[in-house]
């Protein structure tokens, strides 16, 4: 990963994914403010200034081999609508864990479903990863019909998995393996 520079994927419908960039800490601000994303994302954004320094990080994990974070976006140089990727990438073990969300304009498409399959193809296929992981409460449905609709099987829930701010949650579990697609 390290040695090449993060790509940009198309999307169908005008869309790309593509890295993030400086000029989107306003929308990173926005999406913190949003309550969904707060709640299911775990993410608190305080100000502008924090934003950059969290594109700064996606950019600093890129380089470390341990995430791949792009912003949902319209081709051309868009602002960005969303954000898809990989944490907890483990190259040795062949692995990682998918994180999305968009901002409640961008909902209701199909770009999450799209955007997943996309990069899970990434990973599976030009990444070389063979098992992709997909983890969501059980209390967000949108989030486990993303998973059905992008080709994750369910495995099962694992309880009291993550801590939300509103207590505990169980999460179910779905998982890509190579060869799924
Ligand atoms: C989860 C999220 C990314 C899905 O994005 P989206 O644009 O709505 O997703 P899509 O349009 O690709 O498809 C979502 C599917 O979930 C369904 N859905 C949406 N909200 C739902 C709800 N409350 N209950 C049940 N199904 C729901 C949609 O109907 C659609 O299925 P369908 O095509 O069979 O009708 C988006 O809702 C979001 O950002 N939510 C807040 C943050 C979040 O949940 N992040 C994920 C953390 S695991």
């Amino acid at each position: 990963m390290a040695r090449n520079p993060q790509p940009v994927l198309g999307l169908d419908g005008g869309l790309e994914l593509r890295p993030w960039e400086p000029r989107d800490a306003d929308a990173l601000v926005t999406a913190g403010q949003d309550p969904a994303i707060r709640l299911w994302n775990r993410l608190a954004v305080e100000s502008p200034e924090h934003a950059r320094q969290r594109i700064e990080r996606m950019h600093r994990r890129w380089q470390a081999e341990q995430a791949a974070i792009w912003a949902i976006a319209r081709t051309g140089g868009g602002e960005a609508l969303g954000l898809i990727g990989w944490g907890d990438i483990d190259l040795a073990d062949g692995n990682a864990e998918i994180v999305y969300w968009l901002l409640p304009a961008a909902r209701g498409g199909g770009v999450a479903v799209e955007a997943t399959r996309r990069v899970s193809r990434w990973a599976l296929e030009e990444l070389g990863l063979h098992r992709l992981r997909l983890c969501h409460s059980t209390a967000n449905p949108a989030s486990c019909r993303v998973a059905e609709k992008a080709g994750y099987s369910f495995e099962g829930t694992m309880r009291g998995a993550l801590l939300h701010e509103d207590g505990w949650h169980d999460e179910h579990l779905h998982s890509l393996v190579a060869g799924d697609l």
